[in-house]
């Protein structure tokens, strides 16, 4: 047993004698150290994060409740999102943030859980054949929501412009944000600049549409110049939270809203399209009076 002891005793005493071990131990500390000092920064930066951000969030007058602020604070500390830059928009149901992460820009939609509108989101829920929740709580409502428009904006992300879905994470949804080589977000249909070519950008939707309903098999839904951005005289079609696919009981009056919203925009620039004649251009049939009426409901 000594024996052991003794032999281990020398050979760390001799280890200490040679100069490359000793050498070896001196680097891994000064690893080591390096590595706690790197923690200790990291920290220090994701503190100060925390703290800039609860500055910008004062603006919005307390609007989150603290599940959400824990969930955008773990995005701050998980790596999804370096700093947030600004509100881009608040709306009554919805805040959008842009951020950066790894010099890519970014686009943070939180859902602000006590104003959402639960009982229409249920009714859009109840008739999709992707989910199946039964009497839920309004948060669950929320979740679903928000799984819902990552979804179709994942499908829309295969046919047509569209923001990039990145993640969904409660009443969080992080996806690409559509700007320019700074970082300002591109300007929405309704506000883009007057010179942009309105008869090439209506063709476009016109053939976005049909991809979208024939190939994605997906209805927008809440379609308007509202939700669609313009960057470099091209759209790209912003919040799918109210998409349905074509399956749904409501796909095609939601389909009648957005192309009379579509066709009334862009009568007003002069070009001049009947929402029936676009409604058969996309689906190959005639509009249907009862889908048209149901859809004054909605
Ligand atoms: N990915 C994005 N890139 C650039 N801007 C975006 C993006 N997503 C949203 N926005 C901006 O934020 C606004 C609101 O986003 P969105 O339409 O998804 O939410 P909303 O719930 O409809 O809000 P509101 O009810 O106020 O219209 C858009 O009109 C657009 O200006
Ligand atoms: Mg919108």
């Amino acid at each position: 047993m000594n024996n052991t002891k003794d032999t281990y005793n020398n050979k760390d005493k001799n280890r200490d004698k040679n100069p490359e071990s000793s050498k070896n131990r001196k680097h891994d500390i000064s690893n080591m150290e390096q590595e706690k000092r790197l923690d200790r920064e990291y920290q220090k930066k994701i503190i100060e994060r925390k703290k800039k951000f609860l500055e910008d969030l004062k603006t919005e007058d307390g609007v989150f409740d603290s599940r959400t602020l824990l969930s955008l604070y773990g995005l701050l500390s998980g790596k999804h999102i370096e700093e947030f830059v600004g509100t881009i928009n608040s709306g009554k149901e919805s805040i959008v943030f842009s951020a950066v992460n790894k010099k890519r820009y970014l686009a943070v939609k939180v859902y602000r859980v006590s104003t959402c509108d639960f009982k229409t989101m249920w009714k859009y829920i109840q008739g999709d054949p992707r989910f199946h929740l039964r009497k839920s709580s309004t948060r669950q409502i929320i979740h679903a929501w928000v799984e819902k428009e990552f979804r179709n904006l994942k499908r829309a992300n295969n046919y047509v412009n569209s923001p990039k879905a990145l993640l969904r994470r409660e009443n969080i949804l992080l996806m690409e944000l559509i700007c320019d080589d700074n970082g300002v977000p591109s300007p929405r249909l309704k506000d883009a600049p007057s010179d942009i070519d309105y008869k090439s950008i209506f063709k476009i939707i016109r053939e976005d549409l049909k991809t979208l309903y024939n190939d994605a098999e997906i209805v927008h839904g809440d379609l308007s110049e509202y939700n669609i951005l313009i960057k470099e005289n091209m759209p790209y079609y912003i919040d799918f939270s109210q998409g349905v696919v074509i399956q749904h009981p409501l796909s095609k009056s939601l389909l009648i809203r957005d192309v009379k919203n579509i066709c009334s925009f862009f009568k007003r620039k002069g070009i001049s399209w009947d929402y029936d004649r676009l409604y058969k251009y996309i689906t190959g049939e005639n509009l249907n009076p009862i889908d048209e009426e149901l859809s004054k409901n909605y």
